[in-house]
């Protein structure tokens, strides 16, 4: 018998993401996200849940644009404290020596040196509790070439995504390949 741990957050995988946006004077600000995922396949759309108190909620709302920016395990220590400070008081991108470049398709910022961003145009806000679930329409994504293998698909070995566990709070890397989907299972 299983035993239950009550109505919880608990769910694994879970990403770590940086989403970035612009705030007041254009200045660009980051913010790490865990609760969020692709969540429709037409409109292409990830949804990213983010509380009212964050600067990115507030950044959000007024331009109505944000990335979703996937670092790689090397950057591990900068994700870590993109989500413990606010940009309300850091300079988060210069105290991580991160570069901000502009977005081709949406007004908010991507991260020079994360290999993988999802440009997104926010599509629907709606209030969940004390997260605000924000659906981003996916206008473009960028990777970057050495995370792209002969056929131009992201090579998940490369990209190396961390992944966080709610349960004890720890960052983990992805394992291996296991199986080929809408295959192995014929
Ligand atoms: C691993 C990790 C995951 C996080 N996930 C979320 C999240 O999904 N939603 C959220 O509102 N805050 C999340 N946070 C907290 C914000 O990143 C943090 O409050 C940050 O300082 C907000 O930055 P901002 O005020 O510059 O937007 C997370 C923090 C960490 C370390």
């Amino acid at each position: 018998m299983k035993t239950s741990l009550g109505a919880k957050t608990l769910l694994f995988p879970t990403p770590v993401l940086i989403i970035g946006t612009y705030g007041e004077n254009d200045s660009p600000n980051i913010m790490t996200a865990s609760w969020g995922g692709i969540c429709c396949s037409n409109p292409p759309c990830v949804s990213v849940a983010v509380r009212p108190e964050r600067l990115t909620h507030t950044n959000i709302m007024a331009r109505r644009a944000f990335t979703v920016n996937v670092p790689s395990a090397d950057h591990v220590k900068e994700a870590d404290y993109i989500g413990i400070y606010s940009g309300k008081t850091k300079n988060k991108f210069a105290e991580c020596k991160l570069t901000p470049a502009k977005s081709e398709y949406v007004d908010a910022p991507s991260v020079e040196q994360f290999p993988l961003v999802l440009e997104c145009e926010l599509f629907k806000d709606i209030d969940l509790g004390i997260h605000a679930l924000f659906v981003g329409r996916i206008m473009d994504v960028k990777a970057d070439p050495t995370i792209l293998d002969a056929d131009g698909s992201i090579d998940i070995g490369q990209l190396r995504p961390l992944t966080f566990s709610p349960s004890d709070r720890g960052y983990y890397a992805l394992g291996g390949f296991v199986g080929q989907a809408f295959d192995i299972g014929k």
